[in-house]
C-alpha cells in the first residue's frame, strides 16, 4: 500500500476535524483543503479512482483492511458510518471545490440528514466523488476503467442476505484477527442461510459471486469459495452437517493471509525467495490461528487451512513427508479456491475470461487437481457460468442463465440486446445454428449490458 493514499486519507481527515473546529470560511480551513487535495491528487496520479471503504470497523482502502491506520481514526471511522457512509469513491479529475463542498457535507449535523448520501452530493453539483452504503450503485458517478457501478435492481433480497452474512463474516474474521471471543452460533447462522438459499435458488447466489468479485478482496474471495465450497460438496452428496462444515473450513482458508504484510501481498513485481516464503506461512499460520478455534468450528478448518494448497500430488506447499493425500474438503477449496482467484483477476489488467480459467484449471487436473471432483466442479458450473455475459455467434448479446452437466459449453443463455430479439435460447439444443462466441467482462464491454440482465 502506497503511503500516498493513507496520507491523502488522512488529510482528508484533517480536513473534516479543521472544519469542526473553525467553520468552512476560515483560512485554516481552506489551507487543509488544499493539502488533503494535493495529496489526493497525487494517489489519483497513478490510477483512475480511490476507493475508500469501511469494513466492519475497520477501513479498507483499494482493496486492503488497513488495520493499525483503522485503531486510530476509529472515532472517525464510527462517525461515517452512523451517516450511512460505508464506501468513498474519488475520481480521478475530482476538482478542489467538489472535495471542498465534499467535507462540509461530511461535517452536516447527522439530524440534517435526511437523503442517501449520494442523493446530497448529486444535488451539490459533486460529480467526481461517490460515497454511501457499501456495494451499493453509485448512481451518477461517472464511469471509468475499472470503477463498479452495480444497476440497482440487482439490490434484490438475495443481496441483502448475502451483505448482511457478509457484515457477520467480517465481524467473526475481526474477531480472530484480535484473538476474541467469536460469536460461532451467529457465524453458523449466516452460512446455514447461505446455504439454505443456494439449495433453493444457488442460482441468484451464483449470480452474485459471480458479479461481486469487485472489492474488499480477502472478505469477498472467503466468502466466494465458502459460497462455492458449500454449493459444491452439496451437489457431490455431502450430507447438510458436512456442507456446513465444509463452508466453514473454506471461509477460513486463508486466515493466516490476514497476518501476512500487506505489502508483501499486494506486491505486484517478482517475489523475493523471502517474501514468498512469507507467503507461504499463512497455511501453517492459519492453521496455528484456528486451532484455537477448535472447540466452536472443529477441526476442519485447521485441516484446510493447512492443506489448501498442498495440491492433489503433494507437490504443493508446506512439504509433508509422511501425508499421502490431501482431506477431500482440502480438495474442494483448493478448487473453488483457485477457481475465485481467477475469476478476481478480471478486475485487473490480467483479463482471465471464463473459457480461459477452464482451460488454466483443467490443465492441472491430476496434477493440482484431483480429477474426478475437477470435472465434476466444471460440470455444475459450465465454463461460462450463470450470470456471464456473453456475445452469440449471431451478433446478439446474451446472458447465461442455465447450465447443463452433459454439455459444459453450451448453457442455456437469455438473449438481452438487442431488444427486438428477447429470447431465451438452450445452446445446447441449437449447437449447429448458434454458439458463444466471447465473454464480455462486466467491468469493461459488459458493463453497458449490466442494467440489461
Ligand atoms: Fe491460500
Ligand atoms: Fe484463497
Amino acid at each position: 500500500m502506497p503511503d500516498r493514499i493513507e496520507d491523502s486519507f488522512k488529510d482528508l481527515l484533517a480536513s473534516l476535524q479543521t472544519l469542526k473546529f473553525y467553520g468552512n470560511e476560515h483560512p485554516i480551513f481552506k489551507k487543509s483543503v488544499d493539502k488533503a487535495y494535493q495529496s489526493l491528487q497525487g494517489a489519483l496520479a497513478t490510477r483512475e479512482e480511490l476507493v475508500v471503504g469501511i469494513v466492519g470497523e475497520e477501513l479498507a482502502l483499494e482493496k486492503e483492511i488497513l488495520f493499525d491506520l483503522s485503531k486510530s481514526v476509529r472515532p472517525t471511522i464510527m462517525y461515517l458510518k452512523d451517516r450511512g457512509i460505508e464506501k468513498i469513491v474519488f475520481y480521478r479529475g475530482v476538482q478542489k471545490e467538489e472535495l471542498e463542498k465534499f467535507i462540509t457535507f461530511l461535517a452536516m449535523p447527522k439530524e440534517e440528514i435526511k437523503k442517501e448520501a449520494q442523493d446530497y452530493l448529486s444535488l451539490m453539483g459533486i460529480k467526481n466523488i461517490a460515497a454511501g452504503k457499501l456495494k451499493i450503485a453509485t448512481a451518477g458517478a461517472p464511469s471509468s476503467p475499472g470503477s463498479f457501478v452495480i444497476p440497482r435492481q440487482f439490490l434484490s433480497n438475495l443481496k441483502f442476505l448475502y451483505e448482511d452474512s457478509l457484515n457477520k463474516v467480517s465481524d467473526s474474521l475481526t474477531g480472530i484477527l484480535n484473538s476474541q471471543e467469536v460469536e460461532a452460533a451467529t457465524l453458523r447462522f449466516s452460512m446455514h442461510n447461505i446455504m439454505e438459499s443456494l439449495q433453493t435458488n444457488y442460482q441468484e447466489f451464483l449470480k452474485l459471486t459471480t458479479l461481486k468479485r469487485y472489492s474488499l478482496e480477502t472478505y469477498v474471495h472467503l466468502l466466494n469459495v465458502s459460497i462455492l465450497a458449500m454449493h459444491f460438496s452439496s451437489k457431490i452428496g455431502f450430507n447438510k452437517d458436512d456442507v456446513l462444515d465444509i463452508g466453514i473450513a473454506a471461509l477460513f482458508h486463508d486466515t493466516g493471509k490476514l497476518y501476512i504484510s500487506r505489502r508483501v501481498l499486494g506486491k505486484k513485481d517478482r517475489l523475493t525467495e523471502e517474501e514468498f516464503s512469507q507467503i507461504k506461512s499463512h497455511t501453517v499460520l492459519g492453521a496455528e490461528i484456528l486451532l484455537k478455534y477448535v472447540e466452536s468450528f472443529g477441526i476442519l478448518p485447521v485441516v484446510v487451512s493447512f492443506e489448501h494448497h498442498l495440491k492433489f500430488d503433494m507437490t504443493g506447499y508446506p512439504k509433508i513427508p509422511f501425508l499421502q493425500k490431501p482431506h477431500i474438503a482440502s480438495l474442494i477449496v483448493s478448487i473453488c479456491d483457485v477457481y475465485d482467484a481467477l475469476f478476481q483477476r478480471r478486475g485487473y489488467k490480467l483479463d482471465y475470461s471464463p473459457d480461459m480459467i477452464y482451460n488454466v484449471m483443467i490443465k492441472e487436473k491430476g496434477t493440482t487437481f484431483e480429477p474426478l471432483l475437477l470435472d465434476k466442479f466444471f460440470r455444475l458450473m459450465g465454463v461460462w457460468p450463470v450470470g456471464s455475459i456473453v456475445s452469440l455467434s449471431n451478433g446478439s448479446i446474451a446472458v447465461v442463465r442455465d447450465e447443463h452437466e452433459d454439455d459444459i459449453v453450451s448453457p442455456k443463455v437469455e438473449v438481452i440486446y438487442p431488444a427486438d430479439r428477447k429470447e431465451i435460447i438452450d445452446l445446447k439444443e441449437r449447437k449447429d445454428a448458434i454458439k458463444i462466441e466471447r465473454f464480455l467482462n462486466p467491468w469493461k464491454e459488459g458493463k453497458d449490458f449490466l442494467h440489461l440482465i
